[in-house]
């Protein structure tokens, strides 16, 4: 069970990603909202959830969009990304030492 939720989280950002870091859902809406993690949203309401993801309820669909510029090209052998939460943005450091920042030649949104 763990294992096909954590598979699907893996598909939906795989989704995200190729689709401008941009999901679009149809099928959280009813007459007065839009639902997202057991809650309600009004029409043309905008908000953030975990993960750095802006969403806009609409009436046609929810549409939630990255807002941190991932890192596209650095050093993946020697550096790993990872997402700050609290800033939301990533930051890219060397896999031995995380106190040690990457340099980055290129970011995507
Ligand atoms: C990444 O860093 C490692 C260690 O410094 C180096 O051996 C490797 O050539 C680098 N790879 C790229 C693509 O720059
Ligand atoms: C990162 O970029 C700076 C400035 O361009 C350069 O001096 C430094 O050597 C680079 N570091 C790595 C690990 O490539």
């Amino acid at each position: 069970m763990k294992f096909v939720l954590a598979l699907g989280l893996v598909t939906i950002f795989a989704v995200s990603l190729c689709n401008a870091q941009c999901l679009n859902t149809y099928n959280l809406l009813n007459s007065n909202g839009c639902l997202k993690d057991g809650k309600e949203y009004k029409f043309d309401e905008t908000f953030m959830i975990p993960g750095c993801k802006k969403c806009t309820c609409t009436k046609t669909s929810l549409t939630c969009c990255a807002t941190a510029a991932q890192p596209s090209v650095y050093n993946k052998t020697e550096c790993i990304a990872f997402l700050d939460d609290i800033q939301c943005q990533y930051r890219v450091v060397k896999k031995s030492d995380p106190c040690v920042e990457c340099n980055v030649t290129a970011w995507v949104l």
